[in-house]
């Protein structure tokens, strides 16, 4: 059993959370607001869970979820996260996060961002290009036909191989897309973001999307700065 800490715990990180514990998992959730406003999640979560600080959840989890706004990144406390692979999630959406120039002019990802700010934390992007109600439902054990597949991208090979196991664990198959400076290829608005899991119905319909199709959708992925002109 590992211990798997949330910072951040909204709709992808309380989804995670419950594939987690599902999964046999203890999780370790915290907030911007403090664990005395994760009561209700706590208890829908049953005895392995309970709420802590960022800072606790850091310290205390063998694996991190950052599950954040964007702007938020700079509240991360990084001294706790350092050495520790951390599974980022954060898109970049700056209606809400405000604009950051070296994303609009796609110089960085988002994930290079978050790294750069968690000195010696081993991040690897996961979970951002998957919508909330899809990761919800679409996990299935392992082999199964209509087992679906997420992206990953980070420098750090070993903290790859933990996540692509954490992944198996929770019911999902994993990708490996290569560095962070490649995680643009499922960034927010790429073929391979959110809609290849939306059925007909939309967000609230999903359907699997084999490690195949993955492939094919990430493979069309085109820069906007590529784009223009
Ligand atoms: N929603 C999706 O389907 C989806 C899919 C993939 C990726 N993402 C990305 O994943 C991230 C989280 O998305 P979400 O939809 O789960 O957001 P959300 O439901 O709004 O949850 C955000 C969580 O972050 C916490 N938080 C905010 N500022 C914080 C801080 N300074 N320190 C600690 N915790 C803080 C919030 O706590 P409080 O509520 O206490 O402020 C909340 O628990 C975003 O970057 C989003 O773009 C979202």
């Amino acid at each position: 059993m590992t211990t798997i800490g949330f910072i951040g715990s909204g709709n992808i990180g309380g989804t995670v959370a419950r594939l987690a514990v599902e999964s046999g998992h203890d999780v370790v959730l915290s907030n911007s607001r403090g664990p005395e406003t994760l009561v209700d999640l706590v208890q829908r979560l049953g005895d392995h869970a309970r709420a802590a600080t960022a800072d606790e959840a850091a310290a205390e989890g063998d694996l991190v979820v950052v599950s954040v706004p964007l702007k938020a990144v700079d509240d991360l406390p990084a001294e706790s996260l350092a050495g520790k692979v951390v599974m980022d999630t954060v898109n970049y959406y700056p209606e809400r996060d405000g604009h950051v120039a070296e994303l609009d002019d796609e110089s960085t990802t988002t994930s290079e961002l978050v790294a750069r700010r968690l000195t010696g934390a081993r991040v690897v992007k996961v979970f951002s290009n998957i919508a909330a109600p899809a990761l919800d439902t679409l996990g299935r054990p392992a082999g199964a036909a209509d087992r679906t597949a997420l992206p990953i991208a980070g420098d750090d090979d070993e903290a790859k191989q933990v996540v692509l196991g954490f992944l198996d664990e929770i019911g999902y198959d994993g990708l490996d897309v290569g560095v962070l400076a490649e995680g643009w290829r499922f960034q927010r608005d790429t073929a391979a973001y959110a809609t290849p899991y939306f059925g007909p119905g939309g967000r609230e319909d999903p359907r699997p999307v084999s490690a195949d199709e993955l492939r094919t959708r990430l493979g069309e992925a085109v820069r906007y700065r590529d784009m223009s002109g």
